[in-house]
């Protein structure tokens, strides 16, 4: 048998788990699924969790949930795609529209129980796939269906955001950048954190309206809340967890809202969430998104011609580094493994 799909699977490791090169022979589509040949993939901070947890029972498990690349088969009862068609699969395979399933979680890719797509050749399901814009690369369409989809489900399903309204973005990772983009494209003003003067400066270039270096400036709820003239944020996107949940809840503006997406800081929550209910504010739990609300924030990327930033491109034989860059969190938005 020819093994000729590279692929890293995640093999125990002490206490936790390493990636480890296994290729495979290339599989095979059922009759509703597709064949694709990966032309990059993207990490997000998840695929960090996912290597680091204890826990795990991901031994054995194909990593990384975000990639872009092209149909090589259909098979027989296909519709939607044809050879040479440039897709990308929905983090939750099984999340086509509509309202969310818990059922849905266990076939997110690259989780702990569905293979993802740091391989040459993956099948999927028709309907889970979503077409790339035409102006993006490969490498830039592998950005998008964990971060993307998160800030763009955060900001315009659930947010309803409005041109003119404020958004605070936490840190310049992969989610905050996307918040940042795509809310300055509709017109909305971002306040964007980091721990770094520099990154700030590339916020800026990106359409940041304020920025705040949290280190030199630990109590940056006050500033939000200067900045806004005493008004407060109106959309949060909460990154952090147990040491920015209270300011994020400070800094809210009456009628706002807290998206809880992140764990940056840790699990151990414990916000006083009391002072929401004197804003008439919100939290909004928030888990990636939709095949349909991929679709949509495809559209918008398209109309607006935004193109995802990307820190740093790894070869494929140098995915574990690009494992170890994600820990080191000097990153200003993604980092690209190329299958080249
Ligand atoms: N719920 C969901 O659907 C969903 C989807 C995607 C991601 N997430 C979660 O969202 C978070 C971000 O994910 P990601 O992939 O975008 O991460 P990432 O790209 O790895 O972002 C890392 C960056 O976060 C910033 N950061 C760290 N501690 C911070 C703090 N105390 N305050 C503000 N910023 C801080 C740093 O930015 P600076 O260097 O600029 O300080 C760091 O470089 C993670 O917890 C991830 O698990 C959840």
């Amino acid at each position: 048998m020819t093994l000729n799909s590279r692929s890293f699977r995640l093999a125990k490791s002490g206490d936790s788990l390493a990636l480890a090169r296994r290729d495979g022979p290339t599989p095979k589509p059922g009759l509703r699924q597709v064949l694709m040949r990966l032309g990059a993939a993207s990490l997000n901070y998840r695929d960090l969790l996912t290597l680091q947890d204890p826990n795990s029972n991901g031994d054995g498990l194909i990593p990384l949930s975000d990639g872009a690349g092209t149909v090589v088969a259909v098979g027989t009862e296909v519709t939607r795609w044809k050879e040479g068609d440039r897709v990308s699969p929905n983090f939750f395979p099984d999340w086509r529209g509509g309202a969310f399933s818990l059922a849905y979680l266990a076939r997110a890719l690259g989780g702990g129980q569905t293979d993802g797509v740091l391989s040459d050749y993956i099948v999927a399901d028709e309907a889970s796939l979503v077409e790339v814009a035409a102006h993006l690369t490969l490498a830039e369409a592998a950005t998008l269906p964990c971060a993307g989809v998160t800030a763009w489900h955060t900001l315009f399903e659930r947010g309803a955001l409005q041109p003119g309204e404020t958004v605070l973005v936490q840190g310049t990772g992969g989610v905050a950048l996307f918040g940042l983009q795509l809310a300055h494209a509709h017109g909305a003003r971002v306040i964007v954190t980091s721990s770094s003067d520099a990154k700030l400066d590339r916020a800026r270039a990106l359409g940041a309206w304020q920025t705040i270096n949290y280190r030199t400036t630990p109590d940056w709820e006050k500033l939000a809340m200067d900045y806004t003239d005493g008004k407060g944020v109106d959309h949060i996107l909460e990154l952090g967890g147990p040491e920015t949940y209270d300011r994020s809840i400070a800094a809210v503006a009456a009628g706002g809202s807290i998206a809880q997406i992140g764990v940056l800081t840790g699990f151990a929550l414990r916000p006083d969430i009391r002072p929401l209910q004197f804003r008439n504010a919100s939290i909004h739990g928030i888990c990636v998104g939709s095949v349909e609300h991929f679709e949509r924030l495809n559209r918008f990327v398209a109309t607006h011609r935004i193109r995802p930033v990307i820190d740093e491109h790894f070869a494929f034989d140098e995915a574990p580094a690009a494992y170890e860059h994600l820990k080191a969190a000097g990153h200003f938005g993604k980092l690209v493994v190329d299958f080249v």
